[in-house]
């Protein structure tokens, strides 16, 4: 079987998306500054930073600290608001050639529902991704660790937009399968899982946190195996596509999602040390999947043997 010949498109609700690689949430920039790198257009999609109703300017430094095999991050939703954002950068970014992700957050379950009624009358836009699980804003887990609320803010989301919904989940919860439910109770689409685990970095000498919010998010290529396990869960426990994220670094870490059970895989930390992460996973794919003796991606997706 030739490469060449791999069907590589994927779905998400309505949405046909041409492949399955696209881009994390806040790794991203604003999704602009990766062209000079390679094509944008080539990606299935693109999903850019989070934004809110009003503009925030983020958490105090330092917000982001290195440590082996990922990062700590505490950056804190920094963006110019829903209005100024799509003055300013919405017109460029219809201009990617990619299908465009929206990624929405909401300081309470209403505020979701605004954000996406005034994005639903722009044009360009094929989905919305919603963070419910930003670990560094004042009550920005609480969307997706109670399946209720979790539920609530896609009912009412769905009650403005009729484009795919992607709810993604925190991995900070004991059991990721009932938020799961919930949500797609709730008119999900798809689950994009996962966001960032909680976590810290102590400077003893100091005897201060490193990270100027104290707390933070950990990311990249340490997080794969909780990533996996709990990519592969929900894929057990819900008929929706799971959007499989998580330190994901090279071709073979998205085949490991892809059969583990997620239809679209997003490049997160990688975009920070290698700017054509996402494209080098694109074009390691096909081969992979025909070594496999299958003829497109959907056909491997949540292949998996568990024992
Ligand atoms: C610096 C940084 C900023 C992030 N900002 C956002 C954000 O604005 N919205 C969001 O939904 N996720 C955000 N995330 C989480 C990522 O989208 C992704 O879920 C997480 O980093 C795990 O993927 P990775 O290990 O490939 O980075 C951010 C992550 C990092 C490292």
């Amino acid at each position: 079987m030739t490469a060449g010949a791999i069907d590589l498109s994927v779905q998400i609700g309505a949405l046909t998306l041409a492949n399955p690689v696209s881009t994390a949430s806040g790794t991203y920039g604003k999704g602009l500054e990766f062209q000079p790198f390679y094509d944008v257009s080539r990606l299935g999609s693109v999903v850019v930073k989070t934004i809110t109703t009003e503009a925030r300017a983020g958490n105090p430094p330092p917000r982001l600290a290195e440590l082996p095999g990922g990062l700590l991050n505490s950056i804190g939703l920094p963006n110019p608001g829903v209005e100024a954002y799509i003055e300013t950068y919405l017109p460029k970014l219809r201009s990617l050639g990619s299908p465009l992700i929206i990624n929405i957050a909401g300081h309470s379950v209403d505020d979701f529902g605004v954000l996406a009624a005034r994005f639903a009358r722009e044009d360009g836009i094929a989905a919305f991704e919603l963070n419910m699980s930003c670990p560094n804003v004042a009550s920005g887990l609480d969307y997706s660790t109670q399946p209720k609320v979790a539920r609530q803010v896609l009912e009412r989301v769905r009650g403005e937009t009729d484009l795919p919904l992607i709810a993604k989940l925190s991995p900070n919860v004991t059991d990721i399968r009932p938020i799961g439910e919930a949500v797609v109770e709730g008119g999900a689409d798809a689950i994009s899982a996962i966001n960032t685990l909680v976590g810290m970095l102590v400077d003893w000498r100091r005897r201060r946190p490193v990270l100027g919010r104290g707390y933070g998010g950990v990311s990249g290529p340490c997080i794969k195996p909780i990533a996996l396990r709990m990519v592969r869960l929900l894929f057990e426990t819900v008929d929706v596509p799971i959007v499989g994220i998580g330190g994901i670094q090279d071709a073979d870490d998205a085949m490991d999602f892809l059969v583990a059970g997620a239809s679209v895989i997003q490049v997160g930390t990688a975009n920070y040390y290698r700017p054509t992460a996402a494209l080098d996973i694109l074009e390691g794919l096909p081969e992979r999947i025909a070594a496999l003796g299958a003829t497109s991606v959907r056909e491997i997706v949540g292949t998996l043997q568990m024992p």
